[in-house]
């Protein structure tokens, strides 16, 4: 057996891309282009069409690899510097491995490209107003906050008291020139002289595993950091529901939860702020999205109610926040902007991920799906979109699974057997210790493509298995009393092998069958054909690693073709750029709590039988 990542075929494996002088890295599923490789990474690549092809400024050099030429690539190139390797970022598409160098940004943008492929014309609620005072006299007895309000013309401006606390010292010391900090419509601090370039924002995607938390500069749309941290409230479980009932049965449980939230995200501020070699004084807001459970464990909202029928949650719009309530040490009076959620299992993270899909913008019908222990799944397009959240186990966290483990070095994380010959791709390229949930998908897809896992699931006889293929028949083992398929052996003993197991299969049934159930029930409900939707969106942690040819193969997506399922990356995280970046853009946000039509799948009369016709594989 060996572990090269180059014998994966295009579009079923993961390739490495690495971006000068920033010196960043993406993995990302063979076929991604590079533009967009880079925007996940946060890495700006000029542009003004926002992918699209038209505006020639995505100009980015290969150093490292090959990239074929695209057709627009000699209008925006002379045939030396294609010879050298220049290339349109927006159609450069990675196949395999590749070093890119991009380019110093031309212009300043106004406005940033976030999401997938979404251009936000930058509008913040953060914003500042640079003024010089006229000084008090005895002619003239204006007051310091009046002085202040009245000069900020743009706006109608309400004072927190925290900002008049400080407001005379400030002027004074600066001889009445000072800059306003303005959330919204609210005056949330004067500071002396002009700060108005030095304006910052925190967004988090606050994960049930992982936390993510991307520093904005606000005044240019560009990320400044993006750290990531394991939640802390890890040993409380694995899931949002082991974290309800650890509340449920420890009644001091809700505030060590809570504060574990905050110790994640608190710390995160700090690593961000440190990168960027900003004080956190300076970042005037955080938003916030996360599942229903996250959002309510941080803020300190028992979450008893989400964890049994009827499922209610405490409130879709959340009241106003600061970051204090999440335990945020930014300035002590930057608010919190959190995403609405649409109910209890389709939170403020799926609600961020449809913002950033511009999935109720676009006109085009599209799936989304976030997939997880929980998946959320919707579907349609400008003209009206329904949604709805499938329980698909802990399959994909690889929880369930014999050799399952988290996506970390050493995990397999894809699977490729061509004839006899079985590939590996591990992460980190060390020696596999175990399967991450992307490595579990891609080796049941192959395995039912060798035609080895008959449609059933069942592994086939041995018999049939030695005729079929004599070598890798080799691999089909017993370890106790369960056939297993081994995929890295360690050692002559099948029982230390890394194998995929005849139960895992069955847990990857069930978990895909919830999902491919839950969407056919959405296209039952739109009306539609399968054929007629135009993409289908991958999301989340999980989602955004799984190959699409082995998705299709399994039957966990629709089976269209491979280039219109695309792995969309950290969508919720995107979201909340946007939110950050953009009033707009929130206000499209809380928009979609009322464009969006949630589907209860359970009590369905005609769930059932679409779930049993969902556990085979198609054929
Ligand atoms: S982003 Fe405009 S041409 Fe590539």
């Amino acid at each position: 057996m060996s572990v090269n990542a180059e014998t994966i075929e295009p579009g079923t494996g993961r390739v490495r891309l690495t971006f000068a002088p920033d010196g960043g890295e993406v993995r990302v599923p063979a076929g991604t282009t590079v533009f967009d490789g880079a925007s996940w990474n946060g890495i700006a690549i000029d542009s003004t069409c926002g992918g699209h092809g038209t505006c020639k400024k995505c100009k980015v050099r290969i150093t490292d690899g090959d990239v074929p030429v695209d057709t627009l690539d000699p209008r925006a190139f002379s045939p030396d510097e294609l010879r050298g390797g220049w290339r349109l970022a927006c159609r450069a598409i990675a196949t395999h491995d590749l070093a890119v160098e991009v380019p110093p940004l031309q212009t300043r943008p106004k406005a940033a490209l976030v999401g997938v492929g979404r251009h936000v014309i930058l509008r913040p609620s953060v914003q500042k107003r640079y003024l010089e005072l006229k000084e008090p006299s005895l002619e003239d007895q204006a007051s310091d906050m009046e002085r202040v309000v009245h000069a900020v013309e743009d706006f109608e401006l309400r004072v927190e008291l925290g900002a008049a606390r400080g407001i005379g010292r400030t002027l004074r010391s600066s001889d009445f020139k000072v800059t306003a900090v303005i959330c919204d419509d609210v005056l949330i601090d004067v500071e002396p002289g002009d700060t108005t370039e030095r304006r910052h924002a925190i967004a988090f995607d606050l994960g049930t595993t992982t936390v993510v938390a991307t520093l904005l500069d606000l005044a240019t749309g560009q990320p400044l950091a993006v750290r990531s941290m394991l939640n802390r409230q890890q040993p409380f479980g694995a899931d949002v529901i082991s974290r309800v009932s650890a509340t449920m049965m420890d009644p001091d449980a809700l505030e060590m939860l809570q504060q574990r939230a905050h110790e994640t995200m608190n710390g995160l501020a700090g690593e961000v702020c440190e990168e960027a070699g900003l004080s956190p004084a300076e970042v005037y807001e955080i938003v916030v999205c996360g599942n229903v459970t996250m959002m309510q464990l941080a803020l300190g909202i028992d979450p008893e109610p989400l964890g049994m029928s009827p499922f209610i949650i405490t409130a879709r719009r959340l009241p106003p926040a600061v970051a204090s309530d999440f335990g945020v040490r930014v300035h002590p009076r930057a608010p919190a902007a959190v995403f609405p959620a649409l109910g209890a299992y389709v939170g403020g993270d799926i609600v961020a991920g449809m913002l950033a899909t511009g999935l109720t913008r676009d006109r085009r019908v599209r799936l989304f799906i976030d997939v997880g222990t929980n998946s959320e799944i919707a579907l349609g397009s400008s003209e009206r979109v329904v949604a709805t959240a499938a329980p698909a186990g802990p399959a994909f966290e690889a929880a369930q699974i014999r050799c399952g483990m988290r996506a970390a070095e050493g995990a397999i994380e894809g699977v490729a057997i061509s004839g006899e010959e079985m590939t590996l791709e591990v992460i980190g390229d060390a020696a596999p210790v175990g399967m991450c949930g992307s490595g579990l998908v891609d080796a049941v897809a192959q395995l039912v493509s060798a035609g080895l896992l008959d449609h059933s699931g069942r592994f086939i006889p041995d018999e049939d298995a030695a005729e079929l293929h004599p070598q890798l028949s080799t691999r089909l083992v017993k370890v106790g009393e369960e056939r297993v398929f081994v995929l890295a052996w360690r050692g002559d003993d099948p029982a230390n092998a890394i194998y995929l197991s005849q139960r895992d299969v069955r847990e990857l049934q069930f978990a895909k069958a919830s999902i491919a159930t839950g969407w056919r029930i959405l296209i039952k409900e739109l009306g539609l054909d399968e054929d007629e939707i135009t993409q289908v969106l991958l999301a989340g942690s999980f989602g955004s690693y799984l190959s699409p040819a082995s998705a299709v193969r399994i039957g966990l997506v629709p089976k269209l073709a491979l280039p219109r399922i695309i792995s969309a990356g950290n969508v919720a995280g995107e979201g909340a750029k946007m939110a950050a970046l953009s009033l707009r853009e929130r206000a499209a946000a809380d928009a979609i709590l009322d464009e969006v039509e949630y589907v209860e799948l359970s009590g369905r009369a005609d769930f059932n039988d679409m779930f049993m016709d969902e556990l085979a594989f198609p054929g």
